[in-house]
């Protein structure tokens, strides 16, 4: 269940990335749902392709895809990076990064990297020292480059559970 508004958590941020862009993260809302749904089938087909098959790929992208950004802002924390408009997401469970989606015309420029961390510090910030996740093979070295170590095996979906000790995480005043 969604926890009450917590003053713990961030409502919004303004940071700049390499190159100079300006971008803002805020908390998502139901207008968003469709760009949001957009972000991750484009990201899963689109950057998740060669880590994983073509058909793998479109079955990540159909699973729960009906209504899943509604849930995801129904039950837990989600928030979108905006240049402009939305080109990134990521979603929050307590202590556990739940969604992290990049549009593929906006990656590798520091956008996710800035999500995450944003994720991190509000899980920081809620009270837990460790954040978790479950990353999926094309983003396994990404995570590991981030600070977040294996924790078990990869499960049926090739699926791998990290979690990353929030020490080195800075809190938010
Ligand atoms: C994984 C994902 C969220 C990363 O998003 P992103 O915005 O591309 O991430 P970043 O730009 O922060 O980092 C990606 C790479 O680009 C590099 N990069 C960042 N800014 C850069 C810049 N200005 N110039 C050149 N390279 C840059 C980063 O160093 C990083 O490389 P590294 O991992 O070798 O360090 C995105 O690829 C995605 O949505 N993938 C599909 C969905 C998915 O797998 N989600 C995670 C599921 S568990």
């Amino acid at each position: 269940m969604k926890p009450v508004a917590n003053p713990a958590r961030p409502a919004a941020a303004a940071l700049r990335l390499r190159g100079n862009d300006l971008m803002q993260i805020r908390r998502a809302e139901a207008t968003d749902e469709e760009a949001l749904a957009s972000i991750r089938r484009r990201a899963i087909l689109a950057l998740a392709v060669p880590a994983m098959s073509r058909e793998q790929a479109e079955r990540w992208a159909a699973r729960g895809a009906a209504d899943r950004v509604a849930r995801a802002m129904r039950e837990h924390d989600v928030w979108v990076a905006v240049e402009g408009a939305a080109v990134g997401w990521v979603e929050v469970d307590r202590d556990r990064v739940a969604a992290l989606y990049v549009s593929p015309s906006c990656s590798r420029r520091g956008v996710g990297s800035a999500l995450l961390t944003f994720a991190e510090t509000s899980i920081r910030n809620s009270g837990y020292t460790t954040a978790r996740l479950e990353s999926s093979q094309n983003a396994l070295d990404y995570y590991l480059r981030r600070g977040y170590l294996r924790c078990g095996f990869a499960d049926s979906d090739g699926a791998w559970p990290l979690r990353k000790d929030l020490a080195a995480v800075t809190p938010t005043p």
